[in-house]
């Protein structure tokens, strides 16, 4: 890739994060609406079947805007606390802001790589929603993360399963790739290992159990997720985000002739979502526990 003048620090997830705090950011902005909302069902889930107690510490890995951040406040009350961790500033700064704004008091927020930062200790959970998946090396990561909660413990994240269960981000990755190529050479910064890293069940428990974790469980979640109000909207969101939106920001200025027909070919591959509720499509992730100890 031609990176040679681009500089993103010398971490091993520097790119990612650079990606995370610059272009994915204003992504997640202009769509916000649409993947909190269809991610909130899913954390809702997994909070549902491990559920913080009052007065519990709590992570919140890769916590971007810091709604479950806030959401995880609220349940283990006054006595408790929910510290967001992200690796973006930006990210971090909008999570400060509203959780202020909000008037949550027992949040914390932190901008840091989860992989390399200090944690701090004695966390009764990390939980994160879609917010693990994206570290140059998981086991290190994990095992970071590990460190911070007591002995006992539990991490519960959200990650996607597989793509073909994920016909959405699937999909439209398809039909990107069928006119256009991924380029050899980029100057935007990529977002990590990307979306599906964790989707394997074996690969993802021994990545556990390389980082210290025990009773590991796989609960799989399907519920479907709203893409967009309309189909414009869904074919705007795919292009912005996901290994589809991935593949057109990294050919920069080389997309632009291509994006009529590609907008064109992800309309007719999304219309059978369109319904009267909007663009609604299947979504799977698996929810993931792990106990330290
Ligand atoms: C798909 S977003 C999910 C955000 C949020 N959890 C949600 O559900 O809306 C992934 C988040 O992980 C963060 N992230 C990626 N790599 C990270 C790292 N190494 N350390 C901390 N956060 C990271 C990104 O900045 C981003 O906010």
């Amino acid at each position: 890739m031609s990176t040679a003048d681009t500089h993103w620090g010398s971490g091993a997830n520097a790119e990612a994060i650079a990606a995370w705090d610059g272009p994915l950011y204003d992504r997640f902005v202009a769509f916000r609406h649409i993947v909190t909302t269809g991610l909130g069902a899913h954390g809702e889930e997994a909070l549902r079947l491990y559920p913080p107690q009052p007065g519990a510490r709590v992570l919140d890995v890769g916590c971007g805007f810091g709604d479950t951040t806030q959401r995880i406040a609220g349940l283990v009350g006054p006595d408790g606390e929910a510290f967001g961790v992200d690796a973006a500033a930006r990210f971090v700064e909008t999570a400060t802001a509203e959780a202020a704004e909000a008037g949550v008091a027992n949040t914390r927020f932190m901008a840091a790589d989860v992989q390399t930062a200090p944690l701090g200790e004695g966390f009764d959970m990390a939980f994160s929603r879609v917010g693990t998946m994206f570290f140059a090396n998981p086991v290190v990561a994990l095992r970071n993360i590990r460190a911070a909660l007591a002995p006992g413990g539990r991490l519960v994240m959200v990650v996607w399963r597989r793509r073909t269960d994920n016909d959405w981000l699937y999909r439209a990755q398809q039909i990107v790739e069928a006119i256009v190529e991924r380029p050899d050479e980029y100057d935007d910064p990529t977002c990590g290992p990307g979306p599906f890293s964790m989707a394997d069940a074996d690969t993802t428990s021994e990545i556990l159990v390389h980082a210290g974790f025990s009773d590991i469980a796989f609960h799989r979640c399907d519920i479907p997720i709203l893409i967009g109000r309309d189909i414009d909207e869904a074919v705007a969101l795919v292009m912005a985000m996901g290994p589809a939106g991935e593949i057109m920001r990294l050919l920069g200025d080389r997309a632009r002739p291509l994006e009529v027909p590609v907008r064109a070919a992800l309309r007719d591959g999304f219309a059978e979502f369109d319904g009267p509720e909007g663009v609604v499509a299947r979504a799977s992730t698996w929810i993931v526990s792990a106990v330290n100890g």
